[in-house]
């Protein structure tokens, strides 16, 4: 499968290094440490394709992964790290915002939410950001591991609820990297976005 077939391409630390030729990318997005890189490495079924860690915020670039010629994911600096210098954090917030905001190939955002912290702050400003863009979203509440069923399904339901009157086209499904839980959904909402 395509997914599979994944591999780094290249770091890019703007919009102006973003590599040409690509017509389809889906950005992967969330708070440090919520799990996007490891979304990614669940999503390829590559142990350490994208590099995850326990100390967040070390690098502010845009990470591509090449699915083909013409289709990548990005995996994005996370934010909201405290340790990162305000100046730094400025910069790159101007730079994803002009990434977001100029970059033909994106047709979607992944935003990964930590299931046991729910949405954030920052989280509904990324939200409410790319549906302003008219940019789909996918919110995967992940780490859903670490929560029992019946929690689970209702951090779920509540996220939802929040979310029911977003004016663009935002999904909300649970998931986890450990158990592989929710890939299909998000493999099948990938398609679409991709043109698969
Ligand atoms: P930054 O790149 O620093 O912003 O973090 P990130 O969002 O890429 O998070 P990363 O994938 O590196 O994961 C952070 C930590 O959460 C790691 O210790 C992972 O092993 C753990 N983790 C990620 N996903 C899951 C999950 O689904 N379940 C559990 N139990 N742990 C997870
Ligand atoms: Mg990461």
């Amino acid at each position: 499968p395509l997914y599979h077939r994944a591999e780094y391409l290249l770091n890019a630390p703007n919009l102006k290094t973003t590599p040409k030729g690509v017509e389809y990318e889906v950005a992967f997005a969330g708070r440090s440490n919520a799990g996007k890189s490891s979304a990614i490495n669940t999503l390829t079924n590559q142990k350490s394709l994208a590099r995850t860690s326990k100390t967040p915020g070390r690098t502010q670039q845009l990470v591509y992964f090449k699915l083909d010629d013409q289709r990548c994911l990005v995996d994005l600096p996370g934010y909201g790290f405290a340790k990162v210098p305000p100046k730094i954090q400025q910069q790159w917030q101007t730079e994803l915002e002009r990434y977001l905001e100029k970059r033909q190939a994106l047709h979607g955002l992944v935003l990964l939410v930590d299931i046991r912290r729910s949405l954030g702050e920052y989280d509904r400003q990324m939200i409410d950001y790319a549906t302003h863009l008219n940019l789909d979203v996918f919110v995967a509440l992940t780490k859903a591991d670490k929560l029992n069923r019946n929690n689970a399904k209702n951090t779920l339901f509540a996220v939802q609820k929040q979310l029911k009157d977003s004016p663009g086209n935002v999904q909300v499904e649970l998931f986890s990297s450990l158990k592989k839980e929710g890939v299909e959904q998000l493999h099948n909402w990938l398609d679409e976005h991709l043109n698969v």
